[in-house]
C-alpha cells in the first residue's frame, strides 16, 4: 500500500470513529441526561389572525402575524411586570421580527411558528420592526408594544378606546392591499394615486387618452391589465372583490377629490 493510500485510510477511519463518538454522545445526552433536541416547533399551529391572550394579570400570550406588509396586532399594551409569550407566524414570505431595546429577535417563516418569552419590568414603548427584506413595503412593517404602569393599564381596560370612525372604504382598500401601491393623498406609488382619479384625463400605455369615468374605473378594478395608465407597469393583480364592493369602491373614487 502506498503511503498516500495509508494516509487516506487513516483519515477515513478517524472520521468514522469521530462521527460514531458524536452520535454516542448525543444518544447518551438524550437518554441519560434527558437533553431535549433543539427545535423551533411549538404546539401551536400556524395562525392567520393576531391575538393577545390574557392568562393572568401578569402573564400574556401574543400571536403575531407578520404579513406583507404589516404586523397583526399593530399595537399591544401590557402592564409593567408582565411576562409575555410571543408566537409569530406568517402566511406569505419570510419576515424578521425584532423588538428594539429587547433581545427578542425571531424569524417569521411560512409554515413554522417561532416562539420566545419576555418579561417587562419598566414602562416603555417598544418598536417592533421587520428586519428581513420582504418586498416593496418592507420598510413600512412596524408595530408597537407599550408597557404601561398598572393604573394606566387598569384605566385602559375600564374604558376601551372606541373604534376609530375610519372610513369603511379606506379599510377595504387596506384589507385588499390596494394601499400598498395606490395612495389616496395624491402621492404617486407603484400605481397612480386614487385622489382625484375620477374625471382625470389619463394617458394609457396604448397611446390613447381617456377620461377616467365610472366605466373605466370599474374596469381598472376588476380587470387591471385591460387598459394600463401610461408610466406605470402592468403589475396589478385582479383583486378579490364582490360586486357590491366594486360598486362601492367606484362610488368612493368618484367622490375622492
Ligand atoms: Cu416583512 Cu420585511
Amino acid at each position: 500500500m502506498t503511503p498516500a493510500l495509508k494516509l487516506e485510510r487513516r483519515i477515513v477511519v478517524i472520521s468514522v470513529a469521530f462521527v460514531l463518538v458524536l452520535f454516542g454522545l448525543a444518544a447518551m445526552a438524550i437518554n441519560l441526561f434527558h437533553v431535549g433536541l433543539p427545535t423551533c416547533l411549538t404546539d401551536i399551529k400556524p395562525f392567520q389572525k393576531g391575538e393577545l391572550i390574557t392568562h393572568s394579570p401578569t402573564h400574556f400570550e401574543v400571536h403575531y402575524v407578520a404579513r406583507m406588509w404589516e404586523f397583526d396586532p399593530e399595537e399591544v399594551v401590557l402592564p409593567v411586570g408582565s411576562t409575555i409569550d410571543v408566537y409569530v407566524s406568517t402566511p406569505d414570505v419570510t419576515h424578521g421580527l425584532i423588538l428594539l431595546g429587547t433581545n427578542l429577535n425571531l424569524m417569521a417563516v411560512p409554515g413554522v411558528v417561532n416562539y420566545a418569552r419576555l418579561k417587562f419590568n419598566h414602562p416603555r414603548t417598544y418598536q417592533l420592526l421587520c428586519h428581513e427584506y420582504c418586498g416593496t413595503g418592507h420598510e413600512r412593517m412596524a408595530a408597537s408594544l407599550r408597557v404601561v404602569d398598572l393604573a394606566t393599564f387598569a384605566a385602559r381596560k375600564a374604558a376601551p378606546t372606541p373604534p376609530q370612525p375610519a372610513d369603511a372604504m379606506v379599510k377595504l382598500l387596506e384589507a385588499k392591499d390596494c394601499m400598498t401601491c395606490h395612495s389616496i393623498d395624491g402621492s404617486e406609488g407603484i400605481g397612480p394615486t386614487l385622489k382625484g382619479i375620477y374625471g382625470r384625463k389619463t394617458k394609457l400605455t396604448n397611446g390613447s387618452t381617456i377620461v377616467a369615468d365610472d366605466v373605466y374605473l370599474r374596469e381598472a378594478i376588476v380587470d387591471p391589465s385591460a387598459r394600463v395608465v401610461a408610466g406605470f407597469d402592468d403589475v396589478m393583480p385582479k383583486p378579490e372583490l364582490t360586486e357590491e364592493e366594486v360598486s362601492a369602491l367606484v362610488e368612493y373614487l368618484e367622490n375622492l377629490k
